[in-house]
């Protein structure tokens, strides 16, 4: 029998209760993740549109958001990443799918260099202003479409952003209370 405060894993090693914490906190990480979509692929409008609505935020005048800049706002309780590129605007949740790192905070935003066949290898310096890179460990994101350049499986989620009225407005998904 072992100790109250040890955990057999099933290959015989012991673990103290603070590991066990720990993975409890990152169960619950990994459920807010899976909440915030930050480490799925699907969009808003791929998920199950019968159990959910979309609720609008105003999260202030396109003046606030200039071109070429990005911020990280609260929005119902939700760090959202927002950004203006050439115009569009793009919004993105501020955890990182890696280790649930501020991505959105971000000091600048970069673009990236490929090396193709296309370029008989010489590096190319792309996606210019729509590069975000993870102040954490640098993984790399491209803002329009939340894909991981680094990892084709890992994409952030995107918000609906746009502008309206001159004010920038954010819809956000929320899943409709069970019906009783
Ligand atoms: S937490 Fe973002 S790269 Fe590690």
């Amino acid at each position: 029998m072992p100790d109250e405060t040890m955990v057999e894993r099933p290959g015989g090693r012991e673990v103290k209760d603070a590991d066990d914490r720990a993975v409890k906190e990152g169960r619950e990480m990994q459920s807010e993740l899976r909440r915030e979509g930050a480490g799925g692929a699907a969009d808003d409008s791929q998920r199950d549109a019968g159990e959910r609505r979309k609720q609008e935020h105003v999260i202030g005048p396109v003046s606030d958001f200039p071109d070429g800049s990005h911020r990280v706002v609260d929005v119902d309780g939700r760090q959202i990443g927002v950004f203006n590129i050439r115009g569009s605007f793009h919004a993105l949740p501020n955890i990182c799918p890696h280790q649930t790192g501020p991505v959105c905070e971000a000091k600048q935003v970069v673009g990236t260099l490929v090396a193709t066949e296309k370029t008989d290898w010489d590096p190319e310096w792309v996606k210019d202003g729509e590069v975000l890179i993870c102040p954490w460990h640098g993984l790399e994101y491209h803002i329009p479409t939340g894909q991981c350049l680094a990892f084709p499986n890992i994409k952030l989620r995107r918000y609906d952003v746009s502008v309206e009225d001159d004010q920038v407005v954010i819809r956000l998904s929320s899943r409709a209370s069970p019906s009783k």
